[in-house]
Parts: C-alpha cells; structure tokens; sequence
C-alpha cells in the first residue's frame, strides 16, 4: 500500500524516460470480433499500419513460420518412425483445440501450454527429440496449429484442478515487482490506452501468440513476452515453460476470454 498506482507509474516513467498520455482511444469505439465486453485485442491498439499487415496473409511475416509448421507436420522424425499426420491425419484435426490452452494434465499434475503438448507428442509418441523453446520449429508449429483455430473465441477453463493455478496466475499478474514496483495490472489495465515511450500500452492480451513482432523482427511465444514485461520493470524473468509463466499464462488467456484467437497475429 502506501504509494499510489499513478505515483508508482510516474516513479517508472522516470526511471524509463517515459511518459504516459492519456487515453488514445474512444473506450466505446467499435472493433468488432476484436472486443468483447470491454476486453479488446492488442490488434485494436495497433497502428493501422501493422493492422493491415496483419489482415492480408500474404504481408503477414507470420505466416512463413506457419509454412514452417506445415512442412514439418508431414516430416517423419524419431524412432517411432511417424510424423504428426501419421497419426492426426490433415491440419483441420487440430481446428479448435488452441483455444482451451494452457490445459490441465492429471499424469503432471500440472498445466501444459500447446508447445508442451506438442513436445509431448514428439518424446512420447514420435519417440524424437523436444524442440527448444523459440526455435523456429517449436515456433513454427505453435504458429501453424493456432492458426487452424483463427478467428475461434478463446475459452480455457479455470475451475476445478485449473482453480488453484487460476489463482497462482492472478496473483502473479497483481504482484507489484522490480525496481519500478510495478504489476501488470498497473501497466495492462489501469493505464491501458496510455502511451509507455513508443508504444500504446494495450490490455496485454495473448489470443495473437505467437506474435509476430516488429521489433524482434520475428515471431516470439508468449513467455518471451512476459520475459520482456517482467525486463521493463527490473524485475527477473522467469524460465521458459516454467510454473510461473504457465499459471500467468492460464489467468493472461482467461483475461481474453471471447476473444478470437489471431496467430500468427503482428504486433509493434
Ligand atoms: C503416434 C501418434 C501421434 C503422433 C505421431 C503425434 N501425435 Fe499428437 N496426439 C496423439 C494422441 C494419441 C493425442 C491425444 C489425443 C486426445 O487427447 O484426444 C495427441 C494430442 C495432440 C494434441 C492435443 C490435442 C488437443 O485436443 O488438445 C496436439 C496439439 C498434438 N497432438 C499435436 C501433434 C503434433 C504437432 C505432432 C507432430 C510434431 C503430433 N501431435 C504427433 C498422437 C500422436
Ligand atoms: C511498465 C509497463 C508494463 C508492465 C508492468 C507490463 N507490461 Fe506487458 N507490455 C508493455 C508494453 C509497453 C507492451 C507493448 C504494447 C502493448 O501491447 O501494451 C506490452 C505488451 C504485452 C503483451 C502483448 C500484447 C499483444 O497484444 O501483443 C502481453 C501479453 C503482456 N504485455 C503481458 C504482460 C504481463 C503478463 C505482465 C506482468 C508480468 C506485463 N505485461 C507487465 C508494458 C508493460
């Protein structure tokens, strides 16, 4: 307690050389399949620039990775001898299931985000080796599975055995941390539509992850993102697929709940 939200901003704004502006956008503009309720894509705070490379799947960067993971979806790898479509026959098996991601697994006792699941397959039913996180293999395949459910509201569950990861991902994301104190609400949701030195800072939501970012040059999964927001406030990163990020990630996709999945979606 003590210091307020607006304080700390300002304290972060100093400390980054960064200004926050008000509100850029109208709160009732209308964005179609992008809004629902008062939950909106990052794809409505985007110039319209970026929007329209993200419309036309021909500008789109992104989808090279997804040609990426279509390629690699008839290789046969491992022992096993198989190949993705040996088993799920075409890519259309996969429409629908990035949308109930990250998922609970009993045998773990855990959440599994979809490039876990994917790994799976490959140690235990391909008997081949995992792909590293952000290799363009993972990423490609993440790409090129999401991209099956384009356009499907994103629906994970929270209660049950997802309750106590819900609630560990929640407080993740209220928890002030860093040298700027400050959580990702601060910056997703009180000050959403405010401008954070080039950038608009918009709810924070993941329904586009993989993301292809300009900035980067290239697609990035959404733990690299939280990687990055956690590095803007000082504060330590958390691993790749770890239990931190995953939770985060299951409270991230509930926050954006409705809203429709956009991989390969680009972003600033
Ligand atoms: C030897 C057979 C086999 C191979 C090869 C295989 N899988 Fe699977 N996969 C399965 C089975 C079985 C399931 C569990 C099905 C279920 O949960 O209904 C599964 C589940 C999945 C799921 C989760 C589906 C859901 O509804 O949540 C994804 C995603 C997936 N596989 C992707 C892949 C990818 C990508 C590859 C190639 C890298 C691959 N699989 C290779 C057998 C295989
Ligand atoms: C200091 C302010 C700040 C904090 C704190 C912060 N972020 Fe961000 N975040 C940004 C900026 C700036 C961007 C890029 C512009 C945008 O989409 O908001 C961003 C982008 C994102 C995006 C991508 C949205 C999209 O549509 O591409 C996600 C997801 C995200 N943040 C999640 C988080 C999470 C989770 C936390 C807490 C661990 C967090 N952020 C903390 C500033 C912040």
């Amino acid at each position: 307690m003590g210091k307020t939200p607006s304080k700390l901003i300002l304290a972060g704004c100093l400390a980054l050389t960064a200004c926050f502006a008000g509100k850029a956008f109208a709160a009732d503009k209308k964005w179609g399949q992008y809004q629902v309720e008062d939950r909106r894509s990052g794809y409505t705070f985007a110039a319209p620039e970026t929007r329209a490379m993200q419309d036309d799947n021909f500008q789109n960067p992104g989808m090279l990775w997804a040609e990426i993971g279509e390629e690699l979806w008839e290789k046969t790898e491992g022992e096993a001898g198989k190949a993705c479509a040996s088993c799920h026959n075409g890519p259309e098996t996969m429409k629908g299931v990035a949308v109930s991601y990250p998922k609970y697994v009993a045998e773990k006792k855990n959440l599994e985000n979809l490039e876990q699941r994917i790994n799976r397959c490959r140690t235990d039913n391909m008997k081949a080796k995992p792909w590293k996180y952000e290799s363009k293999e993972l990423l490609g395949m993440t790409v090129f599975v999401r991209n099956q459910s384009l356009g499907m509201p994103m629906n994970v569950k929270v209660d049950g055995e997802y309750a106590p990861f819900f609630e560990k991902g929640k407080a993740f994301y209220e928890q002030r941390r860093g040298q700027l104190d400050l959580a990702c609400k601060h910056c997703h949701e009180d000050f959403e539509g405010g401008q954070l030195r080039a950038n608009i800072l918009s709810q924070g939501q993941g329904n586009g992850f993989p993301v292809y970012r300009l900035k980067w040059s290239g697609v990035g999964s959404l733990h690299r993102r939280f990687r990055g927001c956690n590095k803007q406030v000082r504060s330590k990163p958390y691993g790749y697929g770890s239990d931190e990020y995953l939770a985060l990630e299951l409270y991230v996709m509930w926050r954006g709940r409705g809203l429709p999945v956009e991989t390969p979606a680009v972003r600033n």
